[in-house]
């Protein structure tokens, strides 16, 4: 919770000063796609991550005339360690994971051209705008329900 709202709230808040001094830059903030819907199962961070997308929507705004870029990157599954932690296995996922590469490379092209929020890989971004809301958490419970009951039990000390 204090990683997705304090510690984004303090860097945005430290750098961007800086930045506005200096009347150029840009902010990346990481958020998820899905997370103003709720994401079961990681329905905290999914919380936290609709924080991180209001606070850098409005910080677009705030620092637009300011010179200074802020964009928010709404990630889907993104081939990243976390994943295993899920108990995901990259290579039998319903969806491919995205690679980190592609997710890098498309959130820092919208924050050349000052976009307020950018969902990488063109799939996602055709599912965001087609699936409702209820089908899509349904999707999502599923999957990391699945990988969360693939996990193994918790050594007992
Ligand atoms: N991978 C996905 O499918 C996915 C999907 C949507 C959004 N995201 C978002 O993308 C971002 C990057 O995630 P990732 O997939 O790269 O996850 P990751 O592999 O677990 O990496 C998370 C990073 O955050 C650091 N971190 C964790 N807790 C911290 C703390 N309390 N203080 C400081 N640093 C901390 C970790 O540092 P250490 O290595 O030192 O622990 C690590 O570098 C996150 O904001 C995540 O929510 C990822």
């Amino acid at each position: 919770m204090r990683l997705n709202t304090m510690a984004h709230l303090d860097i945005a808040h430290h750098f961007g000063a800086k930045l506005a001094k200096r009347g150029r830059g840009g902010l990346i903030l990481v958020g998820a796609m899905g997370a103003e819907n709720g994401i079961p199962r990681i329905a905290n961070d999914g919380a936290a991550k609709a924080y991180v997308h209001s606070l850098g929507e409005a910080l677009h705004y705030e620092f637009k005339p300011l010179g200074v870029y802020v964009t928010v990157l709404a990630a889907g599954f993104t081939n990243t360690e976390v994943l295993e932690k899920f108990g995901f296995d990259p290579k039998t996922m319903p969806m491919k994971p995205m690679s980190v590469e592609q997710c890098v490379s498309e959130g820092l092209n919208a924050l050349r051209v000052n976009q307020s929020r950018i969902i990488p890989g063109r799939l996602n971004r055709i599912m965001n705008a087609l699936v409702p809301a209820s089908v899509a958490r349904k999707m999502e419970a599923d999957m990391i329900g699945k990988a969360q009951a693939s996990r193994p039990a918790p050594a007992i000390a």
